[in-house]
C-alpha cells in the first residue's frame, strides 16, 4: 500500500517530478531504427511526458528534439527534412540533428541570430534495432546500453513494441509478478490449437510458487521455485534492471530464448512496451511468428501506431465461450490478457487501497528500489543500474536437484562472465 503522495513520487514522469528525475538518469528507447529513414518522415515521439520529434538527416544521424519550434512554436513535424537538417514549414528555420540552427529564411544572411538559437534536443545512439536516448544533464550519461541482446547479431535477435493506456508502473508490476501467469494466461484444456492459446507451460506444475529475491546494484535477481516431487526443484530465474527492464527465459520457444521487456513510460498516463528476445546459442529464433501470434502481436493484431486492435475500447474482444471452453479469461493473445488486466485498473491505480501479499513480494522491493533511487538522484548521487554490471546476465528456466542449493546450482546461467573478443 502507498500514500498518495508516494504513489505520485513513483508514477508521475514529467519533467522536474522526482520520477522524471530518476528517469532522466537512463538510456531509454525512442522507437526503432526502422522508423526513420534518412530525409524520411519526421516522427513524433512522446517521451517522459516532453513532446518530441525524431527524425534521420541526410547522413544517417538521428536527431531528436523538441516538437515545437524555438522560434514561435509550431510543429516541427510539419517540417521539412533536407540536406542535414530539418527545417520549420512557417519561416524556414532550419535544425541540425543536435538541435543547432542553421539557417533562417526569414532573416538576412548577415547577421549571426541563427548561431544563438538551439532548440531543445537529446543525444541518440542506435543499438540492437532500437533508437537510444539519454535526457538527462550531460555529465551524468551513463554507459551505452550494450545489455548482451543488443549486441547479438541482426538474424538472433527480434524486437517489437506495444502502445499500453496505462502508467508505466503498473504496466511493469504486472510484468515482475510471476504469480499471475499460470492463472491469467492459463489454458484450460489441451484440446486446442486456437491461435493465441498460449501452450501448456511447464509452471503450472507443482504448487504455487516460493519467491525468493536478491538484491543486486542493478536491480534484482528473484526466482520462482516450485517443489515438483521430493529430489526435483523447478527454478525460474529472472532479472529487474532499474529502472524498467526485466529479463526473462522465454516460455513458448523451447526454452532457447532469452526475453525482457522494457516499460517506456510515454507520459503519466501511457507508455510504449519493448519486447525482445535473443538467442544466445543462436539458435531457436525460427518460430517467431508463432511466438508473435501467441503473445498477440503478430500481424492484424497491432495499428500503424503500434496499438492493439483488442483495445480497452472493444474489451479485448473478449470471447464468453472461449472463456468458458478454452482459456481463463477469454481473450486472444498472451500479451493482450496482461495489457487487458493493467489498463482495466485505470490509468494511474490507486495503490492505498491495495492489499499486498507474500506473492507481491518482487513488486514491493522493485518500489523500495524505485524509492531509493528517487532520493539518491534528489541528494547529487548515482541511482543503481548507472552501471555495466548488468549487461551479461541471463535468465533461465529449469528442473534441478532439490537436495542441493538453488543459487548455487544457478549462478553460472544465471550470471555468465562476460564474453571477450
Ligand atoms: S515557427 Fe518555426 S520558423 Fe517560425
Ligand atoms: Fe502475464
Amino acid at each position: 500500500m502507498l500514500t498518495q503522495t508516494e504513489n505520485d513520487a513513483l508514477t508521475l514522469v514529467s519533467p522536474g517530478t522526482p520520477m522524471g528525475n530518476l528517469m532522466r538518469r537512463y538510456w531509454m528507447p525512442v522507437g526503432m531504427s526502422w522508423e526513420v529513414e534518412p530525409d524520411g518522415s519526421p516522427l513524433r515521439v512522446r517521451l517522459l511526458g516532453e513532446k518530441l520529434i525524431a527524425f534521420r538527416d541526410t547522413s544517417g544521424r538521428v536527431g531528436l528534439m523538441a516538437e515545437s519550434c524555438p522560434h514561435r512554436g509550431a510543429s516541427l513535424w510539419f517540417g521539412r527534412n533536407e540536406e542535414d537538417g530539418l527545417r520549420c514549414v512557417y519561416h524556414g528555420w532550419k535544425f541540425d540533428h543536435t538541435g543547432q540552427c542553421v539557417h533562417q529564411m526569414n532573416e538576412p544572411n548577415d547577421t549571426d541570430f541563427s548561431q544563438k538559437i538551439k532548440n531543445v534536443a537529446y543525444p541518440t545512439a542506435e543499438m540492437g534495432g532500437l533508437i537510444w536516448t539519454f535526457m538527462g544533464p550531460a555529465d551524468k550519461q551513463p554507459p551505452l546500453p550494450e545489455f548482451a541482446w543488443t549486441q547479438a547479431p541482426e538474424d538472433q535477435r527480434h524486437v517489437n513494441k506495444t502502445y499500453e493506456e496505462c502508467n508505466w508502473l503498473q504496466a511493469m508490476e504486472g510484468g515482475l509478478d510471476t504469480s499471475h501467469a499460470p492463472i491469467l494466461h492459463r489454458r484450460l484444456t489441451n484440446d486446442t490449437d486456437l491461435p493465441g492459446v498460449s501452450p501448456s507451460m511447464p509452471f503450472v506444475r507443482g504448487k504455487a510458487p516460493k519467491l525468493e529475491v536478491d538484491e543486486t546494484d542493478y536491480g534484482y535477481a528473484y526466482y520462482g521455485i516450485r517443489q515438483l516431487d521430493e529430489d526435483k526443484l523447478h527454478v525460474r530465474g529472472y532479472h529487474f534492471i532499474m529502472p524498467f527492464t526485466q529479463i526473462r527465459q522465454e516460455p513458448f520457444s523451447g526454452n532457447d530464448i532469452v526475453a525482457g521487456h522494457m516499460w517506456v513510460p510515454m507520459d503519466d498516463n501511457t507508455c510504449m512496451v519493448y519486447n525482445w528476445e535473443y538467442s544466445p546459442s543462436g539458435t531457436g529464433m525460427e518460430d517467431q511468428e508463432l511466438v508473435a501470434r501467441i503473445l498477440g502481436t503478430g500481424p492484424g493484431e497491432q495499428t500503424p501506431d503500434f496499438k492493439k486492435v483488442r483495445a480497452l475500447t472493444n474489451d479485448y474482444l473478449i470471447d464468453r465461450e472461449a472463456q468458458k471452453k478454452f482459456t481463463f479469461t477469454g481473450i486472444f493473445g498472451v500479451n493482450v490478457q496482461d495489457h487487458a488486466v493493467q489498463e482495466s485498473m485505470g490509468p494511474i491505480v490507486d495503490r492505498s487501497i491495495e492489499h499486498l501479499g507474500p506473492a507481491d513480494k518482487a513488486i514491493i522491493i522493485m518500489r523500495k528500489q524505485l524509492a531509493q533511487g528517487v532520493r539518491v538522484v534528489a541528494d547529487g548521487g548515482d541511482p543503481a543500474g548507472t552501471g555495466d554490471t548488468y549487461y551479461n546476465v541471463v535468465a533461465i528456466d529449469t528442473v534441478m536437484s532439490a537436495t542441493a542449493d538453488f543459487r548455487e546450482q544457478t549462478r553460472a546461467s544465471m550470471f555468465p562472465e562476460p564474453v571477450t573478443s
